[in-house]
């Protein structure tokens, strides 16, 4: 053990913080945190921890989610400017303009949106759950669906509701798994089960075997009998895979696709933060009252549909 994890397991221990980390994460952080996952595993972790302080080690909006879920917990952020560019392609005033042209719309955010938007919002989603939790809408509302249009297009054919999709798009996903890379990947590894998240192009969504969340991903690949993966997610996934995994193979769909916002957190900023009280995320009273409604919502009706404790 070297000497800066030792000193953050002391720290935690004397702090009585949790540190909470993606999967996209960097190994050095996957191998402090008390828990790894994906966004709606990381939202009921951030719910049910005791804890007095969360460090969050994922991008902005995630530790915004665990700020919205505990306003009297501290939750700190490694690198304040660790951002989701998707999150910033709509603000609370084109959402309203949105709104305005829609016909008693409700509005289901994925949680890849500003806490200020999902004031704005009826109901959060992540990858996971989003065909649930639009299949939970009652019919006669229209439903807007932001921000992401890959993951939108998808729930709206595998729900069959039809919804206003907002444009906007993950760069990492949308930009640097092709078609062509799942082709060749594919020729190269014929034996491989093709995995893809949502945020995929939907002409990349067609060529796989199964889309599904990152935290799907990591359950789905200790129960296929497939010994060979190709995974196109953001590729710190697969530290996490093989290590959960050792015996099986895993191979980046595409060596690109790397979201530079998830590598800003480092060991190093991770104990700065702790030490300093740096970097805590405020919420706005106004804002965190009305975005932690939908927040609930979503983490309700999963508890239901998947018997979640
Ligand atoms: P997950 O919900 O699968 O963790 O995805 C979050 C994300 O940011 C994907 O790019
Ligand atoms: Fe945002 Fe994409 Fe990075 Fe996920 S991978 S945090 S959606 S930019």
């Amino acid at each position: 053990m070297n000497g800066t994890v030792r000193e953050l397991n002391y720290l935690k221990k004397e702090m009585n913080a949790v540190i909470l980390a993606h999967v996209y994460q960097q190994p050095e952080i996957h191998d402090i945190a008390d828990f790894v996952g994906d966004s709606l595993d990381l939202s009921r972790k951030a719910f049910q921890v005791k804890a007095d302080i969360i460090v969050f080690c994922g991008v902005y909006f995630m530790a915004e989610i665990a700020a919205i879920l505990n306003p009297n917990k501290k939750v700190l952020i490694p690198d304040i400017n660790a951002n989701c560019p998707m999150a910033d392609m709509i603000t609370v005033e084109k959402l309203r303009e949105f709104k305005s042209q829609c016909k008693n719309p409700v509005v289901v955010a994925y949680v890849n949106t500003s806490a200020a938007v999902k004031a704005e919002s009826d109901i959060c989603c992540t990858s996971s759950n989003a065909v649930d939790i639009v299949k939970s809408i009652k019919s006669g509302r229209e439903i807007i669906f932001i921000p992401d249009r890959n993951l939108g297009s998808y729930v709206q054919k595998k729900s069959g509701m039809e919804m206003q999709i907002w444009n906007g798009f993950c760069p990492t996903h949308n930009n640097f798994i092709l078609p062509e890379y799942i082709l060749k990947a594919r020729k190269e590894r014929p034996y491989a089960e093709v995995l893809v998240h949502p945020e995929c192009r939907p002409e990349v969504i067609s060529l796989t075997d199964h889309i599904m969340s990152t935290g799907i991903m990591c359950r789905y690949v200790k129960e296929s009998s497939a010994k060979e993966f190709i995974i196109g997610t953001e590729n710190g996934i697969l530290y996490k895979l093989k290590k959960d995994n050792p015996n099986k193979n895993f191979y980046p769909a595409s060596p690109l696709a790397i979201c530079p916002n998830m590598k800003k957190n480092t060991l190093a900023k991770v104990k700065d933060v702790l030490i300093n009280m740096k970097n805590l995320i405020s919420v706005p009273d106004n804002i965190r009252e009305k975005a932690y409604h939908p927040v609930l919502k979503m983490l309700r009706i999963t508890q239901r549909q998947k018997g979640f404790k």
